[in-house]
């Protein structure tokens, strides 16, 4: 049994922006990029404001979303509009070499301090953020310092690494997403665990085709693939598989060309590089919505956002635990296949010390 709905329409369906309503709970959402997160939650039926330090991203954000978004650089102890009913963001967070300084939240050129900052000023009714799920582990301790910053401005703290494509995005996309709130939190239940969409029900079409400008593999191209897979002894070829949602995109294998690059194998057998269309198609943003910039500036909004399908489950439990209906969609339950499974995972009760 394949999903109810083609994926366009379920894009359609999820994502449509609801009319400016200007009661509407009012969300946050530093470093916000292009707006694949605030998306989600203005589907969801949000007001959203960005901050961001990208002119590109920022002109992104604001050609298809409602909410305004200031370009600008956060620093600490950031100057918001007051309000919010809720904070949002992926802030970045500096990679820690194991020899080298640990600075932890004393780190300015980290995004964390900041968002805390914010938190700590504004005293939103939740706070939500984003990273890597190589967080929990390689930055296990800068991790703790984060929560324990959470905990004593008093809110309950809990997080969880998401799967997108157990949502409905058609991409085995793996981020860890940790909420600190005030009781009454309830992660939303998997909505496509058994009947994820695949690469093919995607891009459709597009995979057959040989678009303007495409960009074909070079001999040089395929040489390196062939040595880059033996190297990390791939089993199967990592071209896209049209029959199974997709690896990973990010900035990197969307825009540049490297070993584990995104490519299609055409029917001919001539492989191509992704579109810009074809990267943002499996990221689950909607048609419509359209990047600016540079093709390499577009592939980066693209790789760093959050998908917006995630985005609005995300959304939806964040309206539900303001005590409000989620408006737009049957809450994204399509095929549900929780059961008894619990809502809350182990990592999310897992001790941090
Ligand atoms: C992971 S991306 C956020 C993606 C976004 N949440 C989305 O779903 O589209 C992080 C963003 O933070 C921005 N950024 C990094 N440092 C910043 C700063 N100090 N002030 C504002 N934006 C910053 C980057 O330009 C980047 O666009």
């Amino acid at each position: 049994m394949r999903n109810q709905l083609p994926y366009l329409d379920f894009l359609s369906q999820e994502l449509q922006l609801p009319p400016i309503d200007a009661t509407a709970p009012l969300v946050i959402d530093l470093f916000a990029g292009c707006g694949g997160l605030a998306l989600g939650f203005e589907a969801a039926g949000f007001r959203t404001i960005g901050y961001e330090k990208l002119a590109d991203a920022c002109t992104t954000y604001q050609h298809n979303l409602h909410g305004f978004c200031y370009q600008t650089t956060l620093a600490r102890q950031p100057d918001l509009v007051d309000g919010a009913d809720v904070i949002i963001g992926g802030p970045p967070c500096q990679p820690f070499s194991v020899g080298g300084h640990q600075r932890g939240l004393k780190d300015s050129r980290d995004g964390f301090p900041i968002f805390l900052d914010a938190v700590k000023s504004y005293r939103p009714q939740l706070a939500l953020f984003e990273n890597v799920r190589g967080m929990l582990f390689r930055n296990k301790t800068y991790f703790e310092e984060i929560v324990s910053a959470l905990r004593e401005l008093n809110y309950i703290v809990e997080w969880e690494i998401l799967n997108a494509a157990d949502y409905g995005v058609p991409q085995r996309r793996e981020r860890l997403f940790c909420v600190a709130h005030r009781g009454g939190w309830k992660w939303h239940p998997k909505t496509h665990h058994n009947l994820p969409y695949t690469v093919g029900e995607a891009l459709g079409e597009l995979a057959l085709i040989v678009p303007l400008n495409a960009k074909f593999l070079t001999p040089s191209m395929d040489e390196y693939i062939k040595k880059y897979e033996k190297a990390s002894k791939c089993v199967r070829p990592r071209d896209l598989h049209l029959d199974a949602p997709s690896r990973t995109v990010t900035c990197r294998n969307l825009s540049a060309p490297t070993g584990d690059m995104l490519r299609i194998r055409l029917p001919d057998g001539r492989r191509r590089r992704l579109t810009v269309r074809e990267g943002a198609r499996l990221q689950s943003f909607p048609d419509w919505f359209e990047f600016k910039g540079n093709e390499e500036s577009q592939c980066n909004q693209i790789g760093n956002a959050v998908p917006p399908i995630l985005a609005k489950v995300l959304a939806c439990s964040v309206k539900a635990y303001l005590h409000k209906q989620c408006s737009g969609s049957q809450g994204l339950i399509i095929h549900t296949n929780v059961g008894t499974e619990s809502l809350l995972s182990h990592r999310s009760r897992m001790s941090l010390t």
